[in-house]
């Protein structure tokens, strides 16, 4: 118990660091809070500063989402291990990396949507359904122009190809015939549909924005205040 309390602690910790706000504050020295959308997310750094700081900040975002999974589920392992059984709730860990992304104990807990944070977690636990959420992302977000609106429905389309994963075990842990076991399977499939709420929650000022027709489109300067 206490080893998991710890490392919720360190996913968390992790998932907080805001780069997001660093970037634009060491290279520009720009708020990024005070810009574009406001928004403390890879999103509007590409939207105030360009692609060559955006991509390092949505890479990173990722890469913190992921760290924590990487090292619990590949590097320390299974906490129980054998040949019917498996133990591994590593949603839960990336679920408090995305939770440290948003609201992050270094800037006030203020933050992003958890977006990139979730992206890389989703892909350090299954890189097919990670990468088909990047794939349904850039189909919908560059066929409508909304960045929000890709986010919004890759998150929801990950969530359910997750719910498939967790529930059927060859896709879970592919190459290894082992079942979930039940309380894992519980916590995982319960923590998952929240986390998936959360991000599309964040998105409230974006549905607003999108209502009103004030939301930036892609290739449109910044337009909301
Ligand atoms: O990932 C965040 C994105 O969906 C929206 O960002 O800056 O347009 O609010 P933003």
């Amino acid at each position: 118990f206490l080893y998991i309390t710890l490392a919720l602690l360190a996913s968390y910790l992790i998932g907080a660091i805001p780069f997001g706000y660093i970037i634009p504050k060491v290279f520009k020295n720009i708020d990024i809070r005070e810009h574009g959308s406001k928004n403390v997310g890879s999103t509007n750094v590409i939207r105030v500063l360009g692609l060559k700081y955006g991509i390092p900040t949505f890479l990173l975002d990722c890469f913190k989402g992921a760290l924590p999974i990487i090292i619990i589920r590949y590097v320390l392992g299974y906490q129980e291990l054998n040949l019917v059984d498996i133990y591994d709730i590593s949603i839960l860990y990336g679920a408090f990396a995305a939770i440290g992304h948003i609201k992050s104990i270094y800037i006030g807990f203020k933050g992003g949507k958890a977006v990139a944070t979730g992206v890389g977690a989703v892909i350090a636990i299954n890189p097919i359904v990670g990468l088909s959420g990047i794939a349904i992302f850039f189909i919908v977000a560059f066929s409508t122009k909304y960045v929000s609106i890709g986010s919004v429905v890759a998150s929801f389309l990950v969530g359910v190809f997750m719910w498939i994963a967790v529930l059927i075990p060859e896709l879970w842990i592919p190459s290894q015939h082992l079942i979930l076991n039940y309380q894992s399977q519980s916590i995982n499939l319960t923590v998952l549909s929240i986390i998936v709420l959360l991000i599309i929650y964040m998105h409230k000022k974006n549905f607003v924005r999108l209502l009103n027709g004030t939301e930036n489109k892609i290739g449109q300067k910044k337009k909301n205040k």
